[in-house]
């Protein structure tokens, strides 16, 4: 089926990595569905891309909430009577600290948005592509999902659990002809990690260019990533060059080591 034809739907798409992500279908053909918290956001990414000639529209949507996920994947069925591809990008940073010093709820709320979110967007996503009996599943995970990411703990687990939920939903949903992807970006600039770098400066006594420079020091080829390196690698994924493959999590993050 060519791109022209297929509806994606992109999680946290109203700004940063998601916004890239939705440009980027877009501007392949794909019909997007900008979806974020922030309905205003997410409203006007959605006519940037409609302005710039490609296809699109803006929902609310709060990945925490089980019925968010099923109204929306419900108004895309009504509206396009597909879906093809679904992107889970949406997700929060953590306040950066020991773990033993970090409370229950700060755990929940990066876990809520993080992992169990992404669960309850792909299961509200997945019948359809089921009865289609094709889709393309891809989640936004991390580097630090590969290795020990200490100091924030809560970020680590969520995004190890997206690696873990890809290979079983790859598992899963095989027989359909459906395959689940994960990429896991290195650092890029955007709000989420700007937040994180400045608790992180608090937290290590240091500038926040003294901290952007530890993430550059870690990074073999030098420089941060930019949101449409993600993308590129997202749209590829959701290509028919990435038929056969399945229950894997790419690094795009510069031959990054992270501890
Ligand atoms: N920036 C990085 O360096 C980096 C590195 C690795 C992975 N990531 C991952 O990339 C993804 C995108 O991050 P970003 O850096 O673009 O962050 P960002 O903060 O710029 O964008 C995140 C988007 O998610 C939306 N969002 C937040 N909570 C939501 C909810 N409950 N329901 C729906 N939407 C919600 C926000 O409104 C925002 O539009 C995240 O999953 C993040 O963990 C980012």
């Amino acid at each position: 089926m060519s791109l022209s034809d297929q509806v994606a739907l992109v999680t946290g798409a109203a700004r940063g990595i998601g916004r890239a992500i939705a440009e980027t279908l877009a501007a392949d053909g794909v019909e997007v569905v900008v979806a974020d918290i922030d309905a205003d956001e997410a409203e006007l990414t959605a006519k940037a891309i409609t302005a710039g000639g490609g296809r699109a529209f803006a929902a609310a949507h709060d990945v925490r909430d089980e019925q968010s996920s099923a109204d929306v994947v419900a108004r895309i069925l009504e509206r396009r009577g597909r879906l093809d591809i679904l992107v889970n990008n949406a997700g929060v940073g953590p306040r950066p600290g020991p773990f033993h010093t970090l409370t229950a709820d700060e755990y929940d709320r990066v876990m809520s948005i993080n992992a169990r979110g992404l669960f309850l967007t792909t299961k509200a996503a997945t019948p359809p592509m089921i009865e289609q009996r094709s889709g393309r599943i891809i989640h936004i995970s991390s580097v630090v999902a590969k290795r020990a990411s200490p100091n924030i703990l809560p970020y680590a687990a969520s995004k190890w659990a997206v690696i873990g939920m890809t290979q079983t939903m790859a598992r899963e949903l095989a027989q359909y002809d459906v395959t689940v992807n994960a990429v896991c970006p290195g650092v890029i600039r955007t709000q989420l990690h700007e937040g994180v770098v400045e608790k992180m400066s608090t937290l290590y006594d240091k500038t926040e260019d003294d901290t952007w420079q530890m993430f550059y020091d870690r990074i073999a080829l030098g420089r941060l990533q930019e949101p449409a390196d993600i993308a590129d690698m997202v749209a590829f994924l959701a290509s028919a060059k990435a038929r056969n493959i399945t229950g894997s999590a790419f690094n795009v993050n510069g031959g990054m080591e992270f501890n």
